[in-house]
């Protein structure tokens, strides 16, 4: 009971958590008034090592307060990569009765950890007025002593506001000090100006954290304002390494989130954390790096504001052009051709091309409405002007307009042997370019005006996405009717043929496999999650997983892709995907939602671990027992099914089993596939594909 509690607290704390992505999910995102973000962290398994803080009630005001060792932590800077601290300070008392000196000597002790004094932000302060105090310090490289010597005679002689000598004196350190100790000579000890307060202060501290005051050196007024502690600024990195280093362990590696950079710590070991350029949030964590909504915060454009993963494209109004971010628009003349380039005839003739072409698909759009309503939009407020700027913005130089001929020659007129494969939206040529590179040329085998749009979307898809898990499209060919577009060569087939061509007679090891699952989800969730606007996939299927020579998994054909606008789940007038794959309430909603994807997914989950065909008779078997399974062992109880149901849904599945029907070979299960099976049920759904293979279409009726 104690434990189903304390899951059930670990589980409310995680939901309450999962507004404020900057911890990890299940540890307290705050200590009392201090927020706590990764990678610090309170309880096990909540921080980094060495960031771990423990989260206290203050016995004088009972307020929790989060503490390293027994120093408290007034506040965290991601950003800074800096901590504050507030600790006691040390001090050395005259006593006139027994003439006796007494001493309070703090030492602070981060060797081993991940924390340093800040050099710039902290100083060595000695306030009094017979005082000499030492510092003594340790940096990973060597010990240092410093000090502070104070005398004075006379009360007048002292004056408010600086700690410039008299009364105060204060004094800088040296980078990476993580350990610290304050010393007095016992000499200097008052004895002579009983007039004054009889006690000395000496502490490293904030720079600015005082101003100075006479009061100071007469009564005891820093001690009492101040409870005897100063504030202090700690700089902190993770781990001893560098960089380069760390970036070898992929477990140990702070910098989680994808769109991160590292950086070697400036002032002692280690290496610290920053979300790219166009990102913000907190690097540390998955995911933590978050896309700035740069036209939604009004970033200096002049024109039209569009916000891309990264970055924002802002283009001048039409008609006119320059620098929109910069302001700087004038009208256009028409004055292009001036501009004396060498490729200047194949630029304006392939634009203008591709200009007809955006043309078309503009119209395509508007009329047949079969183009997602952001992608019309796109194309309405922007024309065709700025995809090009922005596929050419996105994908830099690479990409490139071929002509009919160079992909003619390159395929060896589309020859037979050069085909790669050939999936629902085209054929896939191997292709040798001029320069000797080998690419991958697709091909729509029909030309009807739904291939068309398939081929435009397929290219506005692609050209918003540049992850090493997708495929990357290098260019497209617009002299036809219907555009090629040009792929890099993936070399090593697809998922589907390493996992079911039965020549092959090497073992694929289960890391292998763990590893193509895990970078092809990596792919789909950053589709889902960190594109703008999300995409679904929409015919996840492990012949669409390219593999190359290292088993690094590319998704790929977009065919069937829809761009998401945000909220918004996708409605479908016909539904495609591919049997065996597709998700079974899709097809009943024909609703695409990213959830249709990891349904997909999930399919090709099985293939993987199964090492059989999604359409293999078995296949939905195994993932009912696997879920029943998985159901049965749900962490609570009520969430279990009675046993009579498990008995039930076993007993469903032996006789679905011995269903005649299934007695067939595949292929006559496949031959079969136009009749709407009667045996669908709590998801075993049979597919009502009219083809035998490949994608299948189906005509919602709304
Ligand atoms: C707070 O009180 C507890 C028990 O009374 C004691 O063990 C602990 O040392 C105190 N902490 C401080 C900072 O005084
Ligand atoms: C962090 O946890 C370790 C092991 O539990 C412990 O030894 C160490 O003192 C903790 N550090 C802090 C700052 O609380
Ligand atoms: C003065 O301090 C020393 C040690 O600090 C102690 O041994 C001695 O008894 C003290 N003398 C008086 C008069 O308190
Ligand atoms: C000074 O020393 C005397 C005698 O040892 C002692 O009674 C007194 O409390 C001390 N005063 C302070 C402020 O410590
Ligand atoms: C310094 O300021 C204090 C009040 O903070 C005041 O009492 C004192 O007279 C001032 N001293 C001088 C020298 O101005
Ligand atoms: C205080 O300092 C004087 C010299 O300034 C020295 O003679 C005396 O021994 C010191 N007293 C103690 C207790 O250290
Ligand atoms: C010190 O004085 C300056 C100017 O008078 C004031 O702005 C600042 O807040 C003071 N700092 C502290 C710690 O009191
Ligand atoms: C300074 O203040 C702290 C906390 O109130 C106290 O423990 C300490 O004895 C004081 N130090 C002096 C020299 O008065
Ligand atoms: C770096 O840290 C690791 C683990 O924290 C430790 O074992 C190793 O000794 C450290 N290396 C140096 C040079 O401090
Ligand atoms: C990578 O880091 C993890 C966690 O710190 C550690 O267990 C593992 O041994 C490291 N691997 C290598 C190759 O150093
Ligand atoms: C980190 O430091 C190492 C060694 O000093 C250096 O080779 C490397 O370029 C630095 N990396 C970064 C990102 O600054
Ligand atoms: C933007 O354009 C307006 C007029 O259209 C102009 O007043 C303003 O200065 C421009 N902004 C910048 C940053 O150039």
């Amino acid at each position: 009971m104690l434990l189903c509690c304390s899951l059930l607290t670990v589980l409310l704390i995680a939901v309450t958590a999962s507004a404020l992505p900057n911890t990890l999910p299940g540890c307290p995102a705050r200590c009392g008034d201090v927020r706590i973000p990764y990678p610090f962290g309170i309880g096990p398994d909540c921080s980094l090592p060495g960031f771990n803080l423990s989260c206290n009630k203050d016995n004088a005001t009972g307020v929790k307060k989060p503490y390293i060792y027994n120093v408290e932590l007034i506040n965290i800077d991601l950003l800074e990569a800096q901590a504050r601290i507030y600790y006691p300070m040390s001090w050395q008392c005259y006593n006139a009765t027994s003439h006796n000196v007494s001493y309070y000597m703090w030492s602070l002790d981060f060797i081993g950890d991940p924390y340093r004094f800040s050099d710039d932000k902290n100083k060595f302060f000695v306030v009094g007025c017979d005082t000499l105090a030492y510092f003594n310090g340790k940096n990973q490289k060597d010990s240092y002593s410093g000090g502070c010597v104070l005398r004075c005679n006379s009360a007048e002689s002292l004056t408010n506001g600086s700690c410039s000598g008299i009364g105060c004196c204060q004094t800088t350190i040296p980078k990476g000090i993580n350990y610290y100790e304050v010393t007095f000579d016992g000499n200097f000890n008052n004895s002579r100006v009983g007039k004054f307060n009889p006690c000395s202060y000496a502490v490293l501290a904030e720079v600015n954290w005082f101003n100075f005051t006479t009061a100071y050196v007469t009564t005891s007024e820093l001690n009492e304002t101040n409870g005897g502690r100063a504030p202090a600024v700690l700089d902190w990195a993770i781990g001893n390494e560098t960089c380069e280093v760390a970036q070898r362990n992929t477990t140990s590696y702070g910098c989680r989130s994808e769109h991160s950079d590292c950086f070697n710590s400036s002032n002692g070991p280690g290496y610290l954390c920053n979300c790219s350029r166009g990102y913000e949030g907190n690097p540390y964590l998955p995911d933590g790096c978050q896309d700035i909504d740069e036209c939604a915060l009004k970033y200096p454009c002049n024109g039209t504001c569009t916000n891309i993963p990264g970055d924002y494209i802002c283009t001048c109004p039409p008609g006119t052009k320059g620098d929109a971010k910069k302001g700087t628009c004038t009208p256009d003349h028409g004055s292009r051709i001036s501009s004396v380039k060498l490729v200047i005839g194949i630029v304006t003739s392939t634009s203008l091309a591709l200009l007809l072409l955006l043309c078309i698909v503009v119209s395509m759009v508007y009329d047949r409405r079969k183009l997602l309503r952001i992608n019309e939009e796109y194309f309405r407020q922007h024309g065709g002007r700025l995809l090009l700027e922005e596929i050419k913005s996105k994908q830099g130089l690479a990409f490139k307009v071929f002509t009919k001929e160079e992909l003619e020659q390159a395929t060896n007129n589309f020859d037979k042997n050069r085909i790669l494969g050939g999936g629902g939206h085209g054929t896939v040529y191997k292709g040798i370019l001029n320069d000797n590179h080998t690419v991958a040329v697709k091909k729509s085998k029909i030309i009807d005006d739904h291939q068309k749009n398939e081929f435009g979307k397929e290219m506005v898809i692609l050209s918003q996405i540049n992850h090493k898990n997708v495929v990357k499209l290098l260019g497209c060919c617009l002299e036809v009717e219907v555009p090629m577009l040009v792929y890099e060569f993936v070399s090593n087939g697809t998922l589907f043929q390493l996992i079911h061509n039965r020549n092959r007679t090497s073992h694929i090891s289960l890391d292998t496999r763990l590893e193509i699952a895990s970078q092809s989800a990596e792919a789909l969730a950053y589709l889902h999650s960190s594109a703008s606007p999300p995409i679904i996939h929409g015919d996840v299927k492990s012949s669409n997983i390219l593999l190359d020579d290292n088993h690094n998994a590319k998704v790929s054909d977009f065919g069937a892709s829809m761009l998401v606008p945000k909220d918004e789940t996708q409605f479908a007038t016909l539904v495609q995907g591919t049997c065996g794959y597709l998700d079974p309430e899709y097809l009943q909603t024909c609703q695409l939602t990213n959830k249709s994807d990891v349904y997909s997914f999930g399919v090709v989950l099985l293939e993987l671990l199964t090492g059989k065909k999604a359409v293999y008779e078995e296949m939905e078997l195994v993932q009912e027992v696997a879920e029943l399974a998985r159901r049965c062992l749900n962490v609570r109880g009520e969430d279990r099914p009675i046993m009579k149901e498990v008995a039930d849904d076993l007993d469903r599945l032996r006789k679905f089993k011995q269903h005649p029907f299934l007695q067939h070979n595949t292929e006559e299960i496949e031959s079969l596939l136009g009749e709407p099976s009667s045996y669908t049920k709590n998801g075993i759904s049979g597919c009502y594909s009219l083809e035998k293979k490949g994608t299948m279409d189906i005509e919602c009726g709304r």
